[in-house]
């Protein structure tokens, strides 16, 4: 998923709200851009972008940014790495967390990039993410 289309993802959609129901993914990746409002990731940033990860990953959300993070969206820390990109660089954060067994959407943003989507959240049919993930649905063969 991508929220540029010129890059021809799978998906166009937004990272401060991925438009996929709980749990659709095994592992959700997010290696976002280190300019613009990815550059400062304070608390509140981290907490609203990774708790969109982690409702949507089963196993595990991976962080891949200069900006370490600590324990967000009360996911729990795997494994990390700094990783050296050059010879001479910003490293990167390369971090494992895995996502909490219960877990809810957002329902409202405080604050940062994603409150333009209030609006959309706060009306009271939801968003058509989905209730459940396909992997989960038994298809009926009927025998
Ligand atoms: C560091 S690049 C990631 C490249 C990707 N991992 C790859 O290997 O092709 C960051 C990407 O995040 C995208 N992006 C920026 N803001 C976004 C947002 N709010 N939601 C989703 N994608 C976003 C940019 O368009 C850019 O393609």
């Amino acid at each position: 998923m991508d929220i540029d289309p010129s890059t021809d993802p799978d998906i166009v959609g937004d990272a401060w709200l991925p438009p996929f129901a709980r749990d659709s993914f095994d592992t959700v990746v997010l290696d976002p851009p280190y300019c613009g409002d990815f550059q400062n990731m304070n608390n509140q940033k981290v907490r609203d972008l990774l708790a969109g990860a982690a409702y949507i990953a089963c196993r595990r959300v991976v962080w891949f940014h200069p900006t370490w993070i600590e324990y967000p969206a009360h996911m729990k820390p795997e494994k990390a790495w700094l990783v050296r990109v050059g010879r001479s660089c910003v490293v990167r954060a390369l971090q494992f967390f895995i996502p909490p067994a219960v877990k809810e959407p957002v329902k409202y943003f405080t604050r940062g990039p994603a409150v333009k989507y209030n609006r959309w959240l706060q009306q009271p049919q939801g968003l058509p993410f989905g209730a459940l993930p396909t992997r989960n649905l038994k298809l009926e063969t009927g025998n």
